[in-house]
This record gives structure tokens, C-alpha cells and sequence, in this order.
């Protein structure tokens, strides 16, 4: 099993050591990692809706959407085209899962490598997409991309910062996620117009793949992996580059028991689904994910555009909407940077649920009285209503559910199952993104505005989840996370009594 920095104990945070230039810029290159994800997401919704792309390679949804007499809520509503957004997350599930036990052989920074290589020829083939086949193909080879770089990131990013700032900079992940939409809703706003526009707009990917394939060389391969395949000598060069110091002997024991402790684990995932103590983090990590998918955020990110059009915006606008929302979204993850560590994660994540849950009752309400099956929405003040409430609903996302999905299921499981854990975590992100991109604009076509009716009752749900089964992990040391935490919780304490 991987094992890493993020998987010593927190007396690692006392351990000596400055924050580097080193330890940032590989953070920040690494990170990059998350502008392709960001990018992706954002690219699809807005292509899908372009005229020229569904004249290619969707006319009979071109012209579904153009007649007079179409259904509002089904013009979309296509397999193939959804296919188109969906078939990257599939491909990303089996990418995961083969990083998690390649990176651990190989070492991260080949992975990272191999997925920006992926995203790239992905990239490559999208813009010369000439039919179907193409398309779908450039979208698996994506996926495999945005598979290996989610499952090698964040653990690459925890392993080489320093414990103290680890939660900072696992945010900074989400950040450039967000900072990659931002960008990509741009790019399709700017090709929108543009004969072949689809073509740069998917190409584009090609950019941040660049990046983090030339930036991949520059970064060092993480101690804990070094260590972990017998490198150890070379694992005290890199421990000594990245603190800034010369004495990192304490830092290396650690890494080095802990490495030992793991390896006696021979099979993390047996480990990991029998044994009674792993059930907690096990359950509320993975349904972390799968709430955060079920907030609906998807719905907004994928088909946003598509939305808008749906309301009777025209193409432009509904463009321009679709970047004001992706810049409420880099925004206010800014603010989850700053405050996440003072409040608390319960705190956001209820407030962040309540607020969901609001909006989504007020745009359900809006759509069923105004959005009718045929014809656009007459009144012109409900289009740009249900921006602003948009704007609400992924504010109270970007501060809640996106970056503690996946900072929470890093901090709270022991230490030998810790990087399998995360697994389950990025797989149910993939699975669930994956079922919303398939099925949201055909939910859509059958269930109309009672969508957001069914999105608002998740809200509800995961709310009551944070507060009644989530323990609260601000300030607590990752390995104290049992004693003070789930041993002392109402439900899961059960799971401990043997013990
Ligand atoms: C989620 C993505 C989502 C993005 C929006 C991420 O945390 O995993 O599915 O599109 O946040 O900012």
C-alpha cells in the first residue's frame, strides 16, 4: 500500500522543517493536476449547447433544440450526448483505481506525468474529432488523465507539504479546479462565435496539460514513496531539499515506521472492508463524496448553459451567465482557503447544505410556475433571478461540500488504509459524476422542475448527515482521530467496544 507523509503521525507536526520554495512550487505544479479536471468540467456544458457541435456531430439534437414546439425540458435530452460528457468518468473510475497501486510501484511523479500525457493526446484528438468515435475516444483517454491526477495529487500534495499547512494547500487542489472552469467557461464564451469554435474549445484542454507535463519534470518524487520502494538514502536528499534542512533524521523515522507499519498490511482493501474499526471513516468518507455529487453541483457546472438556454436566454448570454457563476465559485473557495480552519468543517457543511437546500426550492418553485412545457419563459426578470440564485447555490457549495469532500476523507483514516480509503473517496466522485452527467438532462426531460424539488431533499439529508454523523476534524491530529473522535461518538463508538 502507498504510504505517505499524509500518513505519519501528527508529531509530524512538530517536526522541524521550513515551508520551502520547493515544497510550494511542487505543490503549485502539482496542483495543475486539478486546473485539467477544472477545465474539462467546465468545457463540456458550454460545447454541448453550441450550435456548430451539435450541427457535427448531434443534428438530430440540433434540431430538436431549434423547433418551435419542442418540449422546454427535453430538448437535450439525448444518451449519445450525454454520453459525450459522462464516458470521461467512467474511463476515470478504472484510471484510479489502477493509480492507486501504480503510484505506489512506480512512485507519484511518474503517474502525474503519464496523466498529463494522457490529457494531452486526449486534447489532441478532440480537436481533430472528425466523428462519434473520435470524441468518445478523446474523452476516455481524458479520463484517464483526470483519473490518474485525482488519485495522485492530493496524496502527492500531502506527502511533500509540511504537516502544519497540509489542509491549505489540499484546498489550493479545489482552487485551481474552480480556476480551470473559470477559464474554460471564458474559452467557450470567446469560441462560441467562432466557426469551429468546439474544436479550440476542446483542443484548449491541451494547455493545462502543457503545463503540468513540462512543470512534472521539475518536481521530486515524494520521500514517503522514495522510502516506501527501498530508496531511503535518496528519500533523505529530497527530505533534506524540500525542509530546508540538514537534520530531517526524525521526519525520515517516522516515514520509515510508518512505511513498516503499512507494509505488514499485505491487502489494504481486505483491511479496509473487514475490519470493524475502518467502518466508520469508511462510511462517511465515501458518503462525503457521494453528497457532494448530490448536491447537484454537477447539474450546474455540466449543463448550466444548457439551463439558461432552457429558460430562453440566448447563446451569448446564457455563456456570459455561465461565467458569472464560475467566478462566484473560484471566489468563494477562496474564502473556504481562509476560514475553513477557524469555523470548523461541520459548520460549513451545514450552513453550506441549508443554503443549497434554498435555492434549489425557490428555482424549482421559479420553473414550475413560469417555465412552461412549450415556449421561453415570458417573464424577463426570472432568467436573471434564477442567475442570482445560482450564484447563492454554488457559493454555498465552493465553501462546503467541494473542498471538504476531499479534504475531510484525507484526514480521517488510520494510517494503513488511509490511501486505499482515499480511493473509495475519488471513486465515488466518479461513479456519482458520472450518473449525474448521464442521466441529469434525461431526469430533466421526465421529472422537470420536481429535479430541483429532489436535489433540495438531499440537501436535507446530507445536512442532518454532517450533524448527526460527522465528527468535527478541525485541529485534530490525523492519528488522534480515533481516540478523540470516533471513540466518543454517539453511533460510531460501537464500532470500538471490542477494542
Ligand atoms: C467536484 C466537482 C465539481 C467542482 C465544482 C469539485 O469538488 O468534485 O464535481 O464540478 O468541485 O467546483
Amino acid at each position: 500500500m502507498a504510504v505517505g507523509v499524509m500518513d505519519i503521525e501528527e508529531g509530524a507536526a512538530s517536526l522541524p522543517g521550513k515551508t520551502t520554495f520547493q515544497v510550494v512550487m511542487c505543490s503549485i505544479i502539482a496542483a495543475v493536476g486539478g486546473l485539467m479536471f477544472g477545465y474539462d468540467i467546465g468545457i463540456s456544458g458550454g460545447v454541448t449547447s453550441m450550435d456548430t457541435f451539435l450541427l457535427d456531430f448531434f443534428p438530430h439534437v440540433y434540431e430538436k433544440k431549434h423547433r418551435v414546439h419542442e418540449n422546454n425540458y427535453c430538448k437535450f435530452d439525448d444518451q449519445l450526448l450525454q454520453l459525450f460528457t459522462s464516458s470521461l468518468y467512467l474511463a476515470g473510475i478504472f484510471a484510479s483505481f489502477a493509480a492507486s497501486f501504480l503510484c505506489r510501484r512506480f512512485g507519484r511523479k511518474p503517474i502525474i506525468m503519464s496523466a498529463s500525457i494522457f490529457f494531452l493526446l486526449g486534447a489532441i484528438l478532440n480537436y481533430f474529432a472528425r466523428d462519434l468515435g473520435m470524441l468518445i475516444g478523446g474523452r476516455i483517454l481524458l479520463g484517464f488523465g483526470i483519473g490518474f491526477g485525482n488519485q495522485t495529487v492530493p496524496l502527492f500534495i500531502s506527502e511533500i507539504a509540511p504537516p502544519r499547512i497540509r489542509g491549505g494547500l489540499n484546498i489550493a487542489f479545489q482552487l485551481l479546479i474552480t480556476i480551470g472552469i473559470l477559464a474554460a467557461s471564458f474559452v467557450n464564451y470567446l469560441t462560441s462565435t467562432m466557426k469551429n469554435g468546439w474544436r479550440y474549445s476542446l483542443g484548449g484542454a491541451a494547455v493545462p496539460a502543457l503545463i503540468l507535463l513540462i512543470g512534472s519534470f521539475f518536481i521530486h518524487e515524494t520521500p514517503a514513496s522514495l522510502i516506501e520502494r527501498g530508496k531511503d538514502e535518496e528519500g533523505k536528499k529530497v527530505l533534506r531539499k524540500i525542509r530546508g534542512i540538514d537534520n530531517i533524521e526524525l521526519e525520515f523515522n517516522e516515514i520509515k515506521r510508518a512505511t513498516e507499519t503499512s507494509n505488514k498490511v499485505k491487502s489494504p482493501f481486505k483491511e479496509l472492508f473487514t475490519k470493524r474499526e475502518n467502518r466508520p471513516p469508511l462510511v462517511c468518507g465515501t458518503l462525503l463524496q457521494f453528497f457532494q455529487q448530490f448536491t447537484g453541483i454537477n447539474v450546474v457546472m455540466f449543463y448550466a448553459p444548457v439551463l439558461f438556454q432552457t429558460m430562453g436566454s440566448g447563446n451569448n448570454a446564457s455563456l456570459v451567465s455561465t461565467v458569472v457563476t464560475n467566478g462566484v465559485n473560484a471566489l468563494a473557495t477562496v474564502f473556504a482557503v481562509i476560514m475553513v480552519d477557524r469555523l470548523g468543517r461541520k459548520f460549513f457543511l451545514v450552513e453550506g447544505a441549508t443554503q443549497m437546500m434554498a435555492t434549489q426550492l425557490t428555482i424549482g418553485a421559479l420553473l414550475l410556475k413560469y417555465l412552461h412545457l412549450v415556449g421561453p419563459i415570458t417573464s424577463h426578470a426570472v432568467p436573471l433571478i434564477v442567475l442570482i440564485l445560482i450564484c447563492i447555490y454554488v457559493s454555498g457549495f465552493a465553501w462546503s461540500w467541494g473542498p471538504l469532500g476531499w479534504l475531510i476523507p484525507s484526514e480521517i483514516y488510520q494510517l494503513e488504509v488511509r490511501t486505499t480509503g482515499y480511493f473509495c473517496a475519488v471513486a465515488m466522485n466518479m461513479v456519482c459524476t458520472f450518473v449525474i452527467g448521464q442521466f441529469f438532462l434525461s431526469a430533466l426531460c421526465r421529472f422537470r422542475s420536481g429535479l430541483f424539488f429532489f436535489f433540495a431533499v438531499m440537501n436535507v439529508i446530507m445536512g442532518l448527515f454532517a450533524i448527526f454523523f460527522l465528527p468535527e476534524t478541525r485541529g485534530v491530529p490525523i492519528e488522534d482521530m480515533a481516540e478523540q473522535r470516533w471513540k466518543k461518538h454517539w453511533h460510531w463508538k460501537k464500532y470500538f467496544k471490542q477494542n
